[in-house]
């Protein structure tokens, strides 16, 4: 289990809220010293998952979590939203799936891009994505 270090609350409510959280977690990874590829990944992810909250749910919140497992410091977000929610998790984890004619490819790059990835949706209840970077040595 991992201690949280610091917890910062970021409302997304606007797409300059996307842009703020984004740079929040960029200046953390900066300041944390992880390396220019887990700093773009995890900005990268954020970006989306934020995104989708606006896109798809209308509004949420950002919880930015700086972790320790002990040995290790990582980042973890996650996006609450209490919007339509998802109903096939699957179509949308393998990627090339749209509501919005778009790309479909948010959710299934981000989990690429990170070490724990986790989705809980309930149709008309909302969504709940976390993500987690671990700093490399
Ligand atoms: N927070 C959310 N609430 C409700 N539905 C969501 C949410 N996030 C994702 N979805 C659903 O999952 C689908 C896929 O999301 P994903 O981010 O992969 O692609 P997209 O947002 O449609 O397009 P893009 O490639 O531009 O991100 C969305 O079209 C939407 O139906
Ligand atoms: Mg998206």
């Amino acid at each position: 289990m991992e201690t949280v270090l610091a917890r910062h609350e970021m409302k997304l409510d606007t797409e300059d809220d996307i842009i703020a959280v984004r740079r929040r977690v960029r200046d953390i990874a900066e300041m944390r010293k992880f390396d220019t590829f887990a700093t773009a990944a995890i900005t990268t992810a954020t970006s989306e998952l934020a995104r989708n909250v606006i896109v798809h749910a209308g509004k949420g919140v950002a919880w930015i979590e700086e972790v320790s497992d002990g040995v290790h410091i990582g980042v973890r977000i996650v996006f609450e939203d209490q919007g339509p929610g998802i109903s096939d998790i699957a179509r949308v984890l393998a990627g090339g799936y749209s509501t919005a004619r778009s790309m479909g490819l948010g959710v299934s790059g981000s989990r690429r891009l990170v070490d724990v990835f986790d989705i809980e949706s309930k149709p008309g209840e909302g969504t709940k994505v976390t993500v987690l970077k671990w700093k490399r040595f």
